[in-house]
């Protein structure tokens, strides 16, 4: 890491409130709650702990883990570093933002779904590699990650699993091919 990145980083974390409180745990606290730091909250706090919201701002955008946008409930990140990516890792994302009708960076329309991509996860042999809700899921192709998600609804439940039902007949009727399948699983 650079000198730089380094020094900002310390200051960063060592950026407290004036009652003391860290700046990046009451961020995170926040989060939280309400999945995103939405701005009146962090114009609200900036004026009762004494900061400015310059300052807020500052920290929110410096963690990649702080989102200033709403988040869904479930958040799937696919991997798009090297190994991933030589392992077609391309169409595994193509297929998921397909399914949930979402792009990568962005949220579903119902709030339900978030789809993350990053480069490495860590876990290169296990490429090209999903990750549901903290859980990490290797060797994904197209059609096993269409599977992974029906496996994934059973636990996310109700409707989460009536939203994303919905989803699949849609994208079945637009011609999707894993959905295709999975529709067809159901009956
Ligand atoms: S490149 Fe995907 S886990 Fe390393």
């Amino acid at each position: 890491m650079a000198l730089l990145e380094k020094q900002m980083q310390v200051d960063q974390e060592n950026f407290t409130t004036r009652n003391g409180q860290s700046l990046v745990a009451l961020l995170q606290e926040v989060q939280e709650q309400y999945n995103y730091l939405p701005e009146e909250v962090l114009r609200e706090l900036a004026c009762a702990r004494g900061l400015s919201l310059m300052e807020m701002y500052s920290v929110a955008t410096f963690y990649k883990s702080f989102s200033l946008q709403p988040r869904g409930r479930h958040k799937i990140v696919t991997c798009t570093g090297t190994a991933c990516h030589v392992r077609g890792s391309e169409k595994v994302t193509e297929e998921v933002s397909r399914m949930l009708g979402v792009k990568p960076g962005g949220t579903s329309e119902d709030g339900e779904y978030s789809l993350e991509s990053v480069n490495c996860l860590g876990a290169c042999a296990l490429a090209p590699l999903v990750v549901v809700d903290g859980e990490y899921h290797g060797n994904m192709t197209a059609a096993r990650v269409a599977a992974l998600f029906r496996e994934q609804l059973k636990k996310m439940k109700g409707q989460s699993a009536e939203s994303f039902d919905k989803v699949i007949e849609e994208k079945a009727i637009a011609g999707c091919s894993c959905a295709r399948l999975l529709a067809g699983e159901k009956n």
